[in-house]
């Protein structure tokens, strides 16, 4: 019964970005004025998990935690008792098909930290997309979104299934980046071409990074060739042509993008920002919490089914606003006719 359906499910909740998302959620667990949230984790750990939801509860300002407290044998709950439901843990390893599946039928939207997404990503797909249940995660490894895409984009369309992968900082804010921009267009008139470029800026503190994105972005680099290959076997479609160029020092993420407006020569230049907190465990949960409250929220409004990019799924939504409140900033630094 839909109503029994835990509404999100934090799978990896026990790993270092895991535990931040989860943080994350747990500050819209009781939204005003309604229902509270169904909220579950996910992991092969119960230890670790309980671990994870006691420092979470303390760090999101629970007001009291009793982590451990068994309910069932499946089932467990650590969490204060504050009018919301207790969050719930599962038992599920990505190995074992049957525990994914379990989850699956207990839950609306997925949330995967499990990575790197190369490995430990693909049965989780699978298993959201056989179940008919939404998905979303923090990857930024091109080779698997694409490949999800390739083998599950059909299937989910049949089964309701809405999978959107890339809900982290090296995604959202690139995407929502030119999505503001193009909205400082007057219809018909769009943008022709953007140049992008992301600065990382120190505030007292070196750049960190956990070994999983660290094995992630090693993977991805040493398996360039994987990418190239899937994309050379599939038919090629138009793009739109955007620039990319990065520049890396620690801290505070910074985006820029500049349009041209098309015409039969271009007399609109415009220039806006991205900014917010620091990338990997404070912008990264912000977007892929307030991606997975859309999901739930405005299900009605979004594709029923398929692999998409966030953009395609959530530019006709709320969410720049949700992200605006949420400590990302969208400016427009200027308007030039030219
Ligand atoms: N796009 C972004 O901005 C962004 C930012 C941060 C992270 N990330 C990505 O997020 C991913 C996770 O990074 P991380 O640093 O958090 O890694 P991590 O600390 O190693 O966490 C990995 C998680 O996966 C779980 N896991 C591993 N094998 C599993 C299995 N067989 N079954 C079930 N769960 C399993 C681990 O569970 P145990 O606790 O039981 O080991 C842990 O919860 C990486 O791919 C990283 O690139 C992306």
């Amino acid at each position: 019964m839909a109503e029994d359906l835990v509404d999100i499910v934090v799978l990896g909740a026990s790993g270092f970005t895991g535990k931040y998302v989860l943080r994350e959620l747990l500050k819209f667990r009781n939204p005003a004025g309604r229902e509270p949230r169904k909220i579950a984790i996910a992991g092969r750990s119960k230890k670790k998990l309980a671990a994870a939801l006691t420092w979470a509860a303390a760090a999101a300002g629970a007001a009291s935690t009793s982590a451990g407290r068994t309910t069932t044998k499946d089932l467990e709950s650590s969490f204060s008792d504050d009018g919301a439901p207790p969050v719930v843990i599962y038992e599920a390893d990505i190995t074992n098909v049957a525990s994914l599946r379990a989850v699956c039928k207990k839950t609306k939207v997925v949330v995967s930290c499990v990575g790197p997404y190369r490995k430990y990503g693909q049965p989780v797909v699978e298993a959201c997309v056989e179940a008919g249940v939404d998905y979303l995660d923090i990857t930024g490894e091109p080779e698997f979104m694409e490949r999800m895409e390739l083998l599950y984009h059909e299937k989910a369309k049949q089964t309701g299934s809405l999978v959107v992968s890339a809900c982290g900082y090296d995604s959202i804010p690139a995407e929502f980046g030119v999505i503001f921009n193009t909205q400082q267009f007057d219809a018909p008139s769009v943008p022709n071409s953007v140049d992008s470029y992301l600065v990382l800026e120190s505030v007292g503190h070196n750049i960190k990074g956990n070994l999983g994105t660290w094995e992630s972005a090693v993977l991805g680099t040493a398996n360039m060739a994987d990418l190239q290959k899937l994309r050379k076997s599939r038919p090629r479609r138009a793009r739109p042509q955007l620039n990319l160029g990065s520049d890396q020092q620690p801290q505070m993420l910074y985006a820029d993008s500049r349009t041209i407006s098309p015409g039969k020569e271009p007399d609109k230049q415009v220039v806006t920002r991205v900014s917010g907190p620091e990338v990997g465990y404070v912008t990264t949960p912000i977007v892929c919490i307030q991606a997975a409250l859309v999901m739930l929220d405005e299900r009605k409004h979004l594709p029923k089914g398929g692999v998409y990019t966030p953009g395609v799924v959530f530019g006709g939504t709320d969410y720049l606003q949700r992200l605006q409140k949420n400590g990302l900033t969208f400016d427009v630094i200027s308007t030039t006719k030219i």
